[in-house]
């Protein structure tokens, strides 16, 4: 992996950006020729990637609307947020329960300069946002307590963000650091890139683009290392499937995108 592929990104759009490349997959306008190009070379290898961003944005939706609808859930803690589009968290929360506090997170200086959307709050609940990156976990928990009550149930929601935390930074250990903060009955939602979901040219290919255009770690991970993210927790119905099979909408695109996902609740 190339060299300082692990910092937090500064402003720089001569390199492509994650939080830019998925806002162009999904149609939006803050993205800039680098990430363009990046994205188009990776679509090049990996054509299901612009369904794969579009199917992580809708099982956003389709999550959050699960933990505020049946699981009775009032607290968000979103971290890796992205470039703020239609549907997010608080948005969705909030038509079902006003009175939700949602916390994102995310160490993209795009995102901060795009984050009055998400301090959009109903005036029953509250938002914030932390500029800040996962691994600080301790930082981030410490922020976030001034909005959240940890004594009471969170959903920590991790949508396409882990993928870019290298092994080496112990990212089964930071999910583990950010659920022991919360009480049981507390939720864990993720999505992640699975290896094991697309061919190997394809996979070669990605990453080789991954490594040469886009400033961040792209790392695609078996379905049994996902499911180790969901230690101490009980997986809802229907488990650990790909993104587009997660309580889909009647009707919806059955296209085969290459993310597992899985809402596991603390036990
Ligand atoms: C592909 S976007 C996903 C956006 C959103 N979660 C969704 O599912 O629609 C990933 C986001 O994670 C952020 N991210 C990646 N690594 C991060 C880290 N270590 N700390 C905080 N944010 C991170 C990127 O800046 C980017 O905005």
């Amino acid at each position: 992996m190339t060299g300082g592929k692990s910092e937090p990104p500064e402003f720089d759009t001569s390199v492509a950006h994650q939080a830019r490349i998925y806002d162009y997959l999904l149609g939006g306008k803050d993205n800039y020729a680098a990430d363009r190009a990046a994205a188009e070379a990776g679509l090049k290898v990996w054509p299901e990637g612009a369904f794969t961003a579009r199917a992580n944005r809708a099982l956003l939706g389709r999550v959050v609307r699960y933990l505020a609808g049946e699981a009775g859930i009032r607290q968000f803690l979103d971290i890796g947020t992205g470039i703020p589009t239609a549907g997010n968290t608080h948005q969705v929360a909030q038509a079902i329960a006003p009175e939700t506090r949602v916390v994102y997170v995310d160490y993209d200086p795009i995102v901060l300069a795009h984050a009055r959307a998400l301090l959009t709050s109903s005036d029953a609940g509250a938002t914030e946002y932390i500029h800040a990156d996962l691994r600080d976990t301790s930082a981030i928990l410490d922020q976030a307590s001034q909005l959240l009550d940890f004594t009471q149930p969170v959903a920590v929601t991790l949508l396409v963000l882990l993928n870019a935390i290298p092994d080496s930074d112990d990212p089964h250990g930071i999910v583990a650091q950010l659920m022991n903060a919360v009480p049981s009955g507390s939720y864990l939602a993720i999505s992640h890139p699975g290896s094991d979901l697309l061919s190997r040219e394809a996979l070669h290919g990605i990453t080789d683009v991954a490594d040469r255009m886009i400033r961040q770690a792209f790392i695609f991970r078996s379905r049994e290392q996902v499911a180790r993210f969901f230690a101490g927790t009980d997986l809802v119905e229907p488990g650990l499937v790909r993104a587009e099979q997660w309580r889909p909408d009647p009707g919806s695109a059955q296209d085969r995108s290459s993310l597992w996902c899985a809402v596991g609740r603390k036990r």
